[in-house]
């Protein structure tokens, strides 16, 4: 069958390889993909419900429901330094959705995005669908488990081709957080280089600090050439929804609506309501989740630093545990093996860049006993 040469050769994903050979197995603890156990807060199904009943299930707004643009608005302004206006913001049918949309709008063939790895693999998966190459800037190991952005490797990987640098923070899988100096460093280049700078932040509440992590959106001038991507999937449970949205420039409002038009004609519109509903009232939710995480996350943690090949440092945000295993080099065999012995899901470090070979990813957004159990049953392989 005859397909573009650029989608024939995508890979395919290394996590899907590993949940096809375990998906439907009561016995197997799936911490693989990265979401977790519970179920979207009931509130915001109720309204999603009474949207429907109302009759809201007519093509809307390319850029999303006036009232929800300006909810996240408001909810951004809130949390960050700086205001956030609504003509700002394009609602989209998932974080996912927003980052296929960024890269339609900016990738000729033969351009590049420079992003920062190890890093979830959807972001270069795009890139390389518009013909573009994404092009991996390692963050660098921290003796005893932790990352570093060196800012000049950023820097000296772009060249004339390039269009965007990309930053994930908190990171999916490392947990790391792009502290406010290295987001001032990294604004102060693109806007030196004419640059954009795409900010994935969809974890971005996902943090274990008193404060929501560091955004671009502390920092940026609506005018400068930044895109911040956000989702309701994490911090709302939402992930079946395929609801998020984007953060840009005023001027790029209208490009964005026209690809919106000819990608999804627009989110659902009863979903885009109970969006609204999720927002208002998600707070405690948000809080209770956060909390639940922190709990797994330090069970998870203790008892992987208590294993003698294991190296692994405490994640500030996400819910990811991305360990190093003393003697795996190849990481994909391992969480085959993993599954088949112990019956607990992992994805392998090697599906978030060649920089993640020897390491495993955990998702411990789950009740902290079962995540307890799944690393004593992984233990006899990593001890
Ligand atoms: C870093 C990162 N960005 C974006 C997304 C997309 O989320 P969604 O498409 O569910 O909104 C994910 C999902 O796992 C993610 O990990």
């Amino acid at each position: 069958m005859r397909v573009r040469d650029a989608i024939r050769d995508l890979p395919a994903s290394r996590i899907a390889e590993i949940s096809a050979l375990g998906m439907g197995d009561p016995a197997v603890i799936p911490l693989w993909y990265g979401e977790g156990d519970l179920p979207t807060p009931e509130f915001i199904g109720a309204a999603a419900t009474a949207a429907l009943e109302a009759g809201h299930t007519f093509y809307t707004y390319k850029a999303g429901l006036p009232e929800l643009r300006s909810i996240i608005a408001e909810y951004l302004t809130g949390l960050y330094a700086r205001p956030t206006a609504a003509g700002r913001i394009v609602v989209t049918s998932s974080g996912m959705t927003a980052l296929m949309l960024v890269a339609q709008a900016l990738v000729d063939p033969d351009d590049n995005f420079v992003i920062i790895a190890p890093v979830w693999p959807n972001i270069a998966a795009a890139v390389s669908i518009l013909g573009g190459e994404p092009r991996l800037v390692a963050l660098d190991p921290v003796p005893g488990g932790g990352w570093r952005l060196d800012v000049e490797r950023v820097v000296a990987a772009c060249d004339a081709r390039t269009r965007a640098v990309f930053v994930n923070s908190p990171s999916n899988p490392t947990g790391w957080v792009i502290p406010a100096a290295e987001i001032e460093a990294l604004l102060d280049f693109a806007r030196r280089r004419g640059l954009w700078l795409i900010a994935d932040e969809v974890y971005g509440r996902i943090v274990y600090g008193n404060r929501p992590a560091p955004s671009f959106l502390d920092q940026a001038a609506p005018e400068d050439r930044l895109i911040v991507i956000n989702s309701f999937s994490k911090s709302w449970a939402m992930t079946g929804w395929r609801l998020g949205w984007m953060t840009l420039p005023p001027d790029l409002l209208p490009v964005m609506e026209k690809l919106v038009e000819f990608n999804t004609s627009g989110s659902p519109t009863f979903l885009q309501h109970a969006g609204i509903v999720a927002i208002r009232e998600g707070e405690p939710f948000i809080a209770r989740f956060v909390a639940r995480c922190r709990a797994a996350r330090d069970v998870a943690i203790d008892r992987l630093q208590a294993c003698r090949r294991v190296e692994v440092a405490r994640p500030e945000g996400a819910f990811y545990a991305f360990f190093r295993v003393a003697g795996i080099t190849d990481s994909l065999t391992f969480a085959k093996e993993a599954l088949a012995r112990t019956k607990v899901g992992l994805a392998p470090g090697s599906a978030f860049g060649p920089m993640g070979e020897g390491y495993l990813r955990l998702c411990f957004a789950r009740d902290p006993q079962l995540v307890a159990e799944a690393i004593d049953r992984l233990r006899p392989l990593i001890d």
